[in-house]
This record gives C-alpha cells, structure tokens and sequence, in this order.
C-alpha cells in the first residue's frame, strides 16, 4: 500500500504588525470586544508594493522545502488553496510555479474557503496513493487586508480577516501518512458567509466600471452567529469522522490543529472533547483568521516548537464558507 506523509512544512506571514489598538483608531472598536469575541490581539498586513500571495506561497514553500532537504526541482504538481487569487483568473497556482522557477508541471486552484487546505490536501494526497506524483506542494495562502472596510462599516469581518501562507510537501511512503480525509458541503448556507461581487451572475451593465465600487465587491458578508452555530457542531461531526473510520478514539490525537477562525470556536471544540491545552494549537491570538492558510501556518509553528513528533497523530478539521468543512487524520 502507497500512503502519502507530510515531509516539510513551512510558512510565511507579512512584518507588518496590526494591534487590536491600531484597528481601534481606524474603526469604533476595541481591544476588549476583539479579544473576548475572538481572541484576537494582533494579525499580520501585507506591503501591497511588495507582498503577492504566489510571492508569500513562495516564502514558505522555500521553507518547507529546506525543511524537507529538497529543491524546487523536486515538485511535481500544486495544489494552491485559496480564496483571495492574485488575479480574477488565472489561479495563484500557476504564480507560483512562475515564482519558484518551474517550467510546466501542472498548477492547480481550490477555492474552499476555510476548508481549502485540507480539501487541497486530500487531492493531493489521492495522486500520490495512484502514483501519479511524487512530490506535490500544497499551500494555502491569503491576503485579507487588501479587501476588508477598515472603517466602523467592516468592522465585524476587518478585525478578523488576516494575511498569511503556508505549505506542506507530500510525498509517497509504505506507512502513513495520511490515514484519511473527510470532505463536506452544504450550499443551502452560502450566503451566510460569502463575497457577493465581481460575481459572474450579475447583469452585463451591473458589471460595468462604474459600478465596480459598489459597497458589494469585494465586501465579506457575514452571519457572524449562524457561523458559529453551524462551525460547532460540524468541527465534532468531522473530527468523530475522522476517528470513526481509523477506529480510534479521541485520547488517541496527539495535536488537534483546527483551522483559526476564532479562538472561541477551538475552546467550544477543546472543552467539548476534554482535550488539555497541550492537544490543541491555537495562534489565531497573533494571526487572526488567516482563510486557507491558517491550518498550514499553525502546522508549520507546532512542528517547529516541537509539538508535532514522529508517530503522533495528528487531527486537522476546518469548517467556513459554503459551508464546508473537512478534517485529515495524519500518523507522523
Ligand atoms: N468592535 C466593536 N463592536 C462590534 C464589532 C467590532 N469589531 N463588530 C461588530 N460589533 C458590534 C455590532 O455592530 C453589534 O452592535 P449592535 O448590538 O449595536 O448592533 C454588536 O457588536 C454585536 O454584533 P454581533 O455580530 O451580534 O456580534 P457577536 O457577539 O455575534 O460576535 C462574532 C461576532 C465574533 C463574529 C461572532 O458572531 C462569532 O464568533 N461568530 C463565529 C463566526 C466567526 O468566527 N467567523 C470568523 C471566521 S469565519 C470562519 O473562518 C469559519
């Protein structure tokens, strides 16, 4: 049997540094409603004269890839997980093959959202088990603050929403690896946590110049609370999947790295599966909610402070827009 393993992880996140403090003079806002609502203290903004998510992408795979003693030459194919592409078309994915210096391997773009690194974790890991590839580079990369209302207008997305990529790189093993992956959606809810516009639905003359200012484009609409509602209960559905199919049981997770979509979400999980701190990553309190990219950043943080060792199992899950939610159960 051909499993794929997780051989280097790494990541990237802007210099530039936004308090709680800072947001607060932009917006009627505060550091108490942010930390209590969130957990949020401080998140990463990129340089728009210099910062591109394929560049981002490339900062961290360069990590990973050093961390797994491979070269750019070594990737096969990409999968690129995210929602905020640099260009309305083509993808980031073909960005970033152009930024890392490979000529034609194949690029691909997954547009899930929240759940899009683990979605993109899951296509990748059926190529390596056919054989097709055998070095894939999966990232998740975002940049936010380019699209957010930083006035009292945005301000219950703006003080969320962040920058960020990471990247893992896959290749084939005889043991796992990657146990399993649980990929889910429900459209019915589409609308509680979407951007509207530029969307192809929209009427010729609705799409003209003028009316690409429109308070709709490019504006994070959110059901704040029916988020929550549905992200608690499909986070446990999605882990208990996951334990499910590998006929473990929750004791036997080593690291739950939920995505970061608000540290109040992960303590519903934590206190919910009576996990002690150390089973559970949380760096949303530095990052804020960084899409697709925050399960590789907090990956690639747990495994280099150590938290993530040889044999342990590993839990990731992911639930956002769409909705969607997924988990990934992984042996290290
Ligand atoms: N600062 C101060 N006040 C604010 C802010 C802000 N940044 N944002 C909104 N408010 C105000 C609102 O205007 C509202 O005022 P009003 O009562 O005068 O109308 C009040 O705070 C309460 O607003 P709600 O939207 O009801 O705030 P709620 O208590 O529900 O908290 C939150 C919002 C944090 C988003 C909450 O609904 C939540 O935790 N939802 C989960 C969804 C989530 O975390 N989404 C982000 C990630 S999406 C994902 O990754 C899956």
């Amino acid at each position: 049997m051909r499993y794929s393993k997780i051989v280097g992880l790494g990541h990237h996140v802007p210099e530039t540094v936004v308090t709680n403090e800072q947001l607060s003079a932009m917006m009627d806002t505060n550091d108490e409603w942010i930390t209590e609502r969130t957990g949020i203290k401080e998140r990463r903004w990129i340089d728009p004269a210099k910062d591109t998510v394929a560049n981002m992408a490339a900062k961290a795979t360069r990590m990973a890839l050093e961390r797994a003693k491979l070269t750019e030459k070594d990737i096969e194919f990409i999968v690129f997980a995210t929602i905020t592409p640099d260009y309305f078309f083509p993808g980031s994915g073909v960005l970033l093959q152009r930024e890392l210096g490979l000529e034609s391997i194949g690029a691909l773009d997954i547009r899930n959202a929240c759940s899009g690194f683990i979605y993109a974790l899951s296509v990748a890991d059926q190529f390596i088990k056919s054989g097709m590839y055998k070095t894939i580079l999966v990232v998740g990369a975002e940049i936010q603050s380019t699209a957010i209302d930083p006035t009292t207008r945005g301000r219950n997305t703006a003080v969320i929403f962040a920058d960020g990529a990471g990247a893992a790189i896959l290749q084939p093993n005889e043991k796992p690896g990657i146990l399993s992956t649980h990929l889910h959606s429900d459209g019915r809810f589409a609308e509680e946590l979407y951007v509207r516009d530029p969307g192809s639905s929209r009427t010729r003359e609705e799409r003209q110049p003028e009316q690409i200012l429109d308070t709709t484009h490019f504006k994070v609409v959110m059901n704040g609370s029916q988020v929550f509602k549905h992200a608690v209960v499909r986070f446990m559905e999605v882990i208990n999947e996951a334990l499910n199919a590998n006929g473990m049981k929750k004791e036997d997770i080593s690291l739950l790295v939920p995505h970061q979509a608000n540290l109040r979400i992960s303590q519903f999980i934590q206190q919910k599966m009576e996990l002690p701190d150390s089973k559970i990553y949380n760096n949303i309190m530095r990052y804020g909610n960084t899409t697709a990219a925050s399960i590789p950043i907090a990956m690639s943080e747990a495994w280099a402070e150590g938290r993530i060792k040889e044999n342990d199992v590993i839990c990731l899950a992911a639930f956002g827009s769409g909705f969607t939610w997924a988990s990934a159960l992984i042996r290290w």
